[in-house]
């Protein structure tokens, strides 16, 4: 069976998006160009020429806005401007245009869902009576119980405890998230104007589309009944698989992949459409089944969605070869192009999760009291997984770091947290932190370089020693190492068109026997899951996973190679 992502075969790619490979910065953990400590715009601009010479596409940034960062930006107080700690707008225009300059296209995140309790709309209802105006943007209802006292309904934070919280005169509000992410109400239109005005806001500044936060979640069931799901609960603390159960349940959450939820983006597509140069959507949308999923990226509605169930395959060759296929035949039968990501700011690096004893767990973090991965297996499974997904059709996504294969910060002390869903869930989640540490530039250098000027604050997060391995200036333009891996990977990539190519399964393909093979064009993709070396089918050796990849003609495990096809 032959399978492919849109274009059609044969066709090269007419959107750039189709097949972009595009590299997700998480600003506040990027580079830091002003010495306090936290990444901001122009230190995303200083690195825009390493990027380039990686050979990405595009960039997507994780949010900048306006934020009392409870929820690392993702909690925006003003959606029209640029937070101090990250710069001004002027910066992010220079940021822009350099990035234009350089052939990079740049995507920026739009959070929808819910606002910062600090956000003006949120504030005046704060100060506005029952039933107001200002209330109806947001999701106010009174409480259960004899005099109101219990929560409207059932639902939980996804980060642990009550999903509402209760303000001075008595009624309750809505917060999938955190008590200070207030969930918006989709069914006023004063919202859906204002949320198309932010969408032309950012495509006026010259923007080449949006990530859309929590795609799945704006539109709730009618009448906000209660969730059977609830029993995910323990005492007042989220059962840590609550967040998978609430995606697989039956039925669907009555806060989750609600019908109505689509006719937003059909028309937010069409305001796109309105701006040259091919803008795209691309969803967060924890969706299952893939059918499901497929629906956001209909033809009128989104252009991408991300591919949450590549990265939860893990390190399995059954679980992965099932995912590739049922991505490649949902995205056919909507004419959209598939995505791959493997790693994110919300989710344990590949890296780690591939050296734990389970490579296919999906942890909520990982702490100094949990499991601790091998960290040379799982390098050696995350190089051979990025030239997995490198020479799959469609577009794929980095992670900031996976370039170098930096693993988790797995030894974070609690102290420093920052993550609400592990202050949520008193602990039980160790939370997102491990992932979101600052980028090692400079081996040597305090901080590892993040701070451009040497004398600058000490990073948001603590860095782990084990960083300078992993630093960039140890990486780049040296044979052999991660990044120049992934910087050869872009380049055949590109040569080769596999972005908009068609895949087969080879005859080497054996997923039950830990075999993952299949041709794209020129290229044979093998990658060895199993646990012995494997016969290498004949051809050039394009790229392999490490030097030590291939052994008298034997694939060794957790490699894998591209082979002329
Ligand atoms: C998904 C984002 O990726 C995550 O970081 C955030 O906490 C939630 N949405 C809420 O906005």
């Amino acid at each position: 069976m032959s399978l492919q992502a849109a274009p059609a075969p044969g066709k090269q790619a007419t959107t750039w998006w189709e097949d972009a490979v595009i590299y997700q910065i998480y600003p506040r953990s990027f580079a830091d160009g002003n010495g306090d400590g936290m990444g901001d715009l122009h230190g995303i601009k200083s690195k825009l020429p390493y990027l380039q010479n990686l050979g990405v596409n595009a960039v997507w940034l994780s949010p900048f806005y306006v934020s009392p960062q409870a929820d690392a930006g993702y909690d925006v107080a003003d959606y029209r401007d640029v937070d101090p700690r990250f710069g001004t707008l002027q910066d992010f225009d220079a940021m822009l245009a350099e990035a234009h300059e350089r052939g990079l296209k740049v995507i920026v995140d739009l959070v929808p869902n819910h606002t910062s309790d600090e956000h003006e709309w949120f504030q005046a209802a704060l100060r506005s009576p029952k039933g107001s105006r200002e209330r109806d943007r947001y999701m106010f209802r009174d409480g259960r119980g004899e005099n109101g006292e219990l929560p409207p309904n059932n639902w939980e934070s996804i980060f642990g405890g009550k999903a509402w919280t209760r303000v001075d005169d008595g009624q309750w509000y809505l917060h999938l998230f955190d008590t200070k992410q207030p969930d918006l109400n989709w069914e006023n239109p004063e919202v859906r104007e204002e949320m198309i005005s932010v969408l032309r806001f950012w495509l006026d500044r010259g923007v080449d589309g949006f990530r859309i936060d929590v795609a799945h979640g704006l539109v709730k069931a009618e009448g906000l009944p209660d969730w059977a799901g609830r029993e995910s609960m323990v005492g007042d603390v989220k059962n840590p698989d609550a967040l998978e159960e609430a995606a697989s349940t039956e039925p669907t959450p009555p806060y989750f992949d609600q019908p109505g939820v689509h006719a937003i983006y059909r028309e937010w597509n069409k305001v796109l459409a309105e701006y040259p140069g091919d803008r795209m959507l691309v969803a967060e949308a924890w969706v299952e089944p893939a059918e499901r999923l497929f629906h956001y990226v209909r033809q009128d509605e989104m252009q991408q969605a991300f591919n949450f169930d590549f990265l939860r395959a893990g390190w399995d060759a059954e679980r992965l070869s099932a995912s590739i296929t049922e991505s490649l035949v949902q995205a056919g039968k909507v004419g959209a192009p598939s995505t791959w990501v493997l790693s994110n700011h919300d989710t344990v690096r590949h890296t780690t999760r591939f050296g734990l004893q389970d490579p296919t767990q999906l942890p909520k973090g990982v702490g100094a009291r949990d499991e601790q991965p091998d960290e040379a297996l799982g390098l050696s499974r995350g190089r051979a997984a990025i030239l997995t997904m490198l020479a799959l059709p469609g577009s794929a996504y980095l992670y900031q770091g996976d370039e170098l294969g930096l693993p988790e910060h797995t030894l974070l002390d609690d102290a420093v947290r920052q993550d609400p869903a592990f202050f949520r869930t008193q602990g039980v989640e160790r939370g997102r932190d491990g992932c979101r540490v600052p980028i090692p530039w400079k081996s040597d250098a305090p901080g590892f370089g993040f701070s451009t000027n040497d004398d600058g604050a000490s990073p948001w997060l603590p860095q782990p020693d084990s960083f300078a391995r992993y630093a960039a200036d140890t990486q780049v333009g040296k044979p052999g190492s991660v990044y120049e891996l992934v910087r050869a990977a872009l380049r055949e990539r590109a040569a080769r068109h596999l972005g908009s190519g068609t895949i087969e399964w080879a005859p080497a393909h054996n997923p039950s026997g830990g075999v993952v093979s299949f041709v794209n064009g020129s290229v044979q993709l093998i990658a060895n899951m199993g646990g012995s070396p494997i016969e290498l089918p004949d051809g050039v050796v394009l790229v392999a996973s490490a030097a030590e990849a291939v052994e008298d003609g034997l694939l060794q495990p957790n490699n894998a190679v591209w082979i002329e096809a």
